[in-house]
């Protein structure tokens, strides 16, 4: 089978590989139908992980028809269209047990990283009857495949941490793919003012598409003057950073008023300031994390109901043999106007 695998930084491979075959009564192997490529992957590309082994196909996004399942698992049948969640549970172990799936001592986030992965036309899926999903026929598939990572990371670290409540007003700091999952979650709570905030015109004009009720940008002046202008100098209810650097750190640390709530989600690679001597007064809640998909089930209905419009975030279409390209159009993802990358078997 054709799969993209990793050799290193700066060094992948769109190549053959063997069909996986089940290794543990638990798995299944599961025929990709869609899958799509994350800013972790290009993480990985870049050299980020240099734990990642070489030889590992990379991925952890993807919908597919299941081929065949080990000994012991009883509701994934084979034949079942399902969705492939970014992280593999056991639902045995102790962090399990709290729902913090992300930290499975067992699993977690394995797909691509620690064990092959859904870029690929087959792939092994650990802890099967607990990390596979199965997909009604009346959801978009192409926007089911959000739901293996996007929107419940998304929400989960960023809308539901972050406590948005209807009335909220809410500021979310980066409109890549994190950030515009963030910004059509939050609709699914009514808040009453959605302010994204990103450096590129584009992206600010797609995230107003897609619900913003105001955009702004720091190339235009202080993003605390901005956002005070908009919500009134208390601040925001909510912050979401969703880009991982101090700049949009600072930004959310200076907005978000006494007693709101500040969610990161962006991965940050350096120290931040944290500016303890002001914030130490305002009760906040300051959270973090990683995403647990306990709530995909609960987006699976939501998405299925149409309530709001997640197709605008399937901006590129290519087959899955257009993966080297593929790959190219998302490293100049600005330039090329690209959130999420369909990439669909031949
Ligand atoms: N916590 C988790 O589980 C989790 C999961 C996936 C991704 N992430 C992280 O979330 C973050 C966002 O991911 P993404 O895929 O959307 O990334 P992305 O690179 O596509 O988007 C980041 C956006 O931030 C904007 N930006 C950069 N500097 C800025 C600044 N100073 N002010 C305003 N905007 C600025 C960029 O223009 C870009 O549009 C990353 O740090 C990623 O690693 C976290
Ligand atoms: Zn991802
Ligand atoms: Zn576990």
């Amino acid at each position: 089978m054709k799969a993209m695998v990793y050799y290193g930084a700066g060094d992948i491979r769109f190549e053959d590989k063997p069909k996986p075959q089940i290794i543990d009564p638990t798995d299944a192997v599961v025929r990709i139908t869609k899958t799509t490529i994350c800013g972790t992957d290009l993480g990985i590309w870049k050299g980020k992980n240099p734990e990642v082994a070489q030889g590992r196909i990379l991925g952890h996004e993807g919908i597919g028809i299941v081929e065949e399942v080990g000994s012991a698992v009883k509701n994934i049948k084979v034949g079942d269209k399902v969705i492939v969640s970014c992280v593999s549970k056991c639902c045995s172990c102790d962090n399990c047990k709290q729902q913090l799936y992300s930290h499975c001592r067992n699993g977690g986030w394995i797909l691509g990283y620690m064990i092959d992965g859904t870029q690929a036309e087959f792939v092994r899926t650990p802890y099967a009857d607990n990390s596979l999903i199965p997909l009604p026929e009346n959801v978009n598939e192409e926007v089911a495949l959000l739901l293996s990572d996007v929107l419940p990371t998304s929400h989960e670290i960023g809308v539901q941490y972050g406590d948005v409540r209807p009335g909220d007003t809410v500021f979310i700091a980066g409109a890549g793919p994190i950030g515009m999952g963030a910004l059509l979650t939050a609709q699914l709570y009514s808040p009453a003012a959605i302010i994204v905030c990103d450096l590129d015109e584009n992206r600010l004009k797609m995230a107003k598409e897609m619900g913003a009720t105001h955009t702004v940008n720091p190339i235009s002046g202080d993003i605390s003057k901005q956002v005070f202008d908009i919500v009134g100098s208390d601040g925001v209810d909510v912050a979401i950073e969703a880009v991982g650097m101090p700049a949009t750190w600072d930004m959310c640390q200076d907005i978000v008023k006494p007693g709101g709530h500040l969610a990161v989600v962006g991965v940050h690679g350096k120290p931040v300031d944290f500016k303890l001597e002001k914030l130490w007064i305002k009760n906040l809640k300051i959270s973090t994390g990683l995403v647990n998909t306990n709530t995909t089930e609960m987006l699976l209905k939501a998405v299925a109901s149409g309530s709001v419009d997640y197709t605008k975030m399937l901006t590129h279409h290519f087959k899955f043999t257009q993966m080297a390209e593929a790959y190219d159009a998302f490293k100049h993802a600005a330039e090329n106007n690209a959130l999420k990358i369909v990439l669909t078997a031949d």
